[in-house]
């Protein structure tokens, strides 16, 4: 595990980095990372002649990816590179998909991989909603389910299939965590889906996950669950809500475009070109 100091040096890089480009360069996972004892997490720096900080890399086995950044007053001396040639043949992510990054990946030989898309809405006033197969997640007797519908629906979903008990657990434990923006829909044979929420402590609202289980797809179930979902948000106050969505999964873009939703940030996955065999 890192020592708190070093912690804090990451977090003081990933703020410089954020300040120069408007674009915090860790996600959430990357952030958890940093404090957990992840054996598949490996970490790497890069230090300057009186110990600062300068860049750091950490690629995560288990997702099959890496995220970067380099110290604004330090860039363009190749330690972008080092980094990612240290962590070894890792897609890395490029949150905003900037200039930089995209130079900085074709100057790799690396190509899009995946483009993860950020859309957004204003949100409605709240309204009397009451569907009586969706309620709020039970812990006690709604775990199993829930993991069991969540792998189902994310089966092809390179992070999200992998989501487990420690990941619900250390969720449920967190600060936003608010059991009434959890909401599950049910049908006499159990859950058939859910839609977890997050209010952000700046007041926007957020659909942290959505899914219908396969059982339950294709019948308007997605559509009134995301009502149910921003419903809750409109009534804790938000007036605006966002969404990560893959620009591959193509059904969820188009529910999300048809609810009013639009396309505001990519984030891009850059890795090695298809091997030519693997090319069509
Ligand atoms: C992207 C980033 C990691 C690059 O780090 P770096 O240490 O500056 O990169 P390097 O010095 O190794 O650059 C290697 C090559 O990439 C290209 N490159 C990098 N930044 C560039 C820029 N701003 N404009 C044009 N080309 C660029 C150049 O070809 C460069 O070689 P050169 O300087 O000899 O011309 C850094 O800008 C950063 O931290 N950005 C924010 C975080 C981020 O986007 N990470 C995802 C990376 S995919």
């Amino acid at each position: 595990m890192l020592s708190r100091q070093v912690v804090d040096q990451v977090l003081a890089l990933a703020a410089a980095v954020a300040e120069a480009d408007r674009e915090y360069p860790l996600n959430e996972d990357a952030r958890f990372a940093l404090t957990s004892n992840d054996a598949g997490v490996e970490h790497r720096f890069e230090r300057g002649g009186t110990d600062d900080l300068l860049g750091y890399a950490q690629g995560n086995r288990r997702h099959g990816t890496a995220q970067l950044l380099v110290h604004p007053e330090h860039r363009r001396q190749g330690i972008g590179t080092r980094l990612l040639h240290d962590l070894g043949p890792l897609p890395v992510w490029a949150f905003g998909d900037l200039d930089a990054a995209h130079h900085f990946a074709t100057a790799n030989h690396l190509v899009e991989k995946r483009r993860l898309l950020i859309m957004q809405r204003p949100l409605d006033p709240p309204v009397e909603l009451d569907d009586p197969d969706i309620r709020p997640f039970d812990p006690a007797s709604d775990t199993e389910a829930f993991l069991v519908l969540n792998a189902e629906a994310f089966a092809w979903h390179p992070e999200q299939a992998h989501f487990s008990r420690n990941d619900l657990d250390t969720r449920l434990g967190d600060d936003w965590y608010d059991p009434a923006g959890f909401l599950v829909s049910t049908d006499a044979e159990g859950l058939t889906g859910f839609h977890w929420t997050k209010r952000h402590p700046d007041g926007r609202g957020e659909v942290y996950i959505l899914a219908t289980g396969p059982r339950a797809q294709g019948q308007g179930l997605g559509r009134r669950l995301l009502a149910a979902g921003l419903n809750h948000l409109a009534e804790q106050g938000c007036t605006t809500v966002h969404l990560y969505v893959e620009a591959a999964n193509t059904r969820a873009v188009e529910l999300y475009d048809r609810a009013g939703f639009a396309v505001v940030h990519s984030d891009v996955l850059y890795g090695p070109p298809p091997e030519p065999s693997q090319e069509p």
